[in-house]
């Protein structure tokens, strides 16, 4: 059912867990099954330097957050943004049709993640001009 990519992330996530210092972190749940997860991210210059994540859901979901994970770190926050679900899941060799949907689950949170960030940075412009 699931490739070895997927197998091997989910038993083995890449970088999970808290960042004390996060630039910023928020709460994301999949509406359709309740599945949730916690992002936490450490951003200097614009470089997603680090993607943290605490999840609660189902062997795609760890695997799509590790990977997820995988994938934004070094990337600038325009090019985080750019990240698909679609992308996260070849990079795992492939979901199976029915477990497509929990590749929103991380990529979701990681764009709530930086769309917050992006508002404080408009906000603190904002206040210095
Ligand atoms: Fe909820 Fe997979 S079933 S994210």
């Amino acid at each position: 059912m699931y490739s070895p990519a997927v197998i091997e992330h989910f038993t083995n996530p890449r970088n999970i867990g808290y960042i004390e210092d996060a630039t910023v972190a928020v709460q994301y749940g999949e509406p359709s099954c309740g599945d949730c997860l916690l992002v936490f991210l450490k951003i200097d210059n614009d470089i997603l330097r680090e993607m943290k994540y605490k999840v609660l859901g189902c062997a795609a979901a760890i695997a799509t957050a590790s990977m997820t994970s995988v994938l934004a770190t070094d990337r600038s926050v325009a090019e985080a943004l750019e990240l698909t679900e679609s992308e996260v899941a070849e990079a795992l060799g492939g979901l199976p049709p029915d477990k497509m949907h929990c590749s929103n689950l991380a990529v979701g949170a990681l764009k709530a993640a930086l769309r917050v960030y992006l508002s404080r940075q408009e906000q603190a412009a904002e206040q210095s001009s």
